[in-house]
């Protein structure tokens, strides 16, 4: 009977009964699009604040490929001009570089871009970006403030993951564009991005939620913004990961 209460409870989207410690609610950019209050997030796990970094973590990016000596983001985009060094050129709009702050303390990279990018030339400007703004947003980030962009400059097609020719063809300029914006930290998003950054074969699941080194800039991964559009459980993981996100966040610029 009670059980019958508890599914019913759950199918009508109310919050789950929390016996004990309860959670704080999700802010309202994660709310649903529809205005809808989210729905039992109860198997959701709790970030953890454990800082580690795990045998399968790189303390920096690759230097594989040419090295770039650009000595600012407008010199390595003008030197990256129309590039056709991979594949990928063949059936890309715009190659979307990267935008935001160039002296920014907190650096996004996404996987690679999507329609909405490939169209516009800029990264995260589709619904997986207008929800990254949202949660910006909530967790108190000007998104002026930080620079963002992905692993791979151009839209692999159907949006398949970046080939490794593609992400090995692209690393000189992401690992320039670190070098040059110098953040002081990075949140990769999605299972791909945080993979790549961090040599790793684990599932985002597992990579998520913790601090880890990446040379002397403190990273963390968290799902990508369009997992929690197609999945609503992923939100409060995101949630909890955007919270350490935005607590070293401060702590850093009140250094
Ligand atoms: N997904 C990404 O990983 N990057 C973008 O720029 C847009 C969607």
């Amino acid at each position: 009977m009670f059980l019958r209460y508890l599914r019913q409870q759950r199918e009508f989207g109310y919050p789950p009964l929390i016996l004990g410690k309860s959670e704080e609610p999700l802010p309202g950019a994660m709310l649903f699009e529809d205005g809808r209050a989210e729905p039992g997030t109860a198997t959701a796990t709790a970030a953890t604040t454990t800082s580690a970094t795990p045998e399968s973590a790189v303390a920096a990016p690759d230097s594989d490929g040419d090295e770039s000596s650009a000595a600012s983001l407008s010199e390595l985009r003008d030197s990256v001009g129309d590039c056709r060094l991979c594949g990928l050129h063949e059936k890309r709009s715009k190659l979307v570089f990267g935008v935001g702050n160039e002296n920014a303390d907190l650096m996004f990279i996404g996987e690679g871009p999507g329609a909405d990018e490939d169209r516009i030339g800029e990264p995260f400007v589709g619904k997986a970006g207008q929800l990254l703004d949202k949660i910006l947003i909530a967790a108190g980030i000007k998104r002026e403030d930080v620079y963002i962009t992905n692993i791979v400059k151009c839209r692999p097609p159907g949006n398949r993951d970046p080939q490794p020719d593609e992400v090995a063809t692209c690393n000189p300029v992401l690992k320039r564009q670190i070098e040059l914006v110098k953040p002081r930290i990075i949140c990769a998003l999605g299972r791909f991005a945080s993979q790549t950054l961090l040599k790793s074969n684990d599932g985002i699941g597992r990579l998520r939620g913790r601090w880890y080194d990446h040379g002397d800039i403190k990273l963390i991964c968290t799902y990508h913004p369009s997992a929690c559009l197609r999945n609503e459980s992923y939100k409060r993981p995101v949630w909890n990961d955007f919270k350490m996100l935005r607590d070293e966040y401060r702590k850093i610029r009140s250094d």
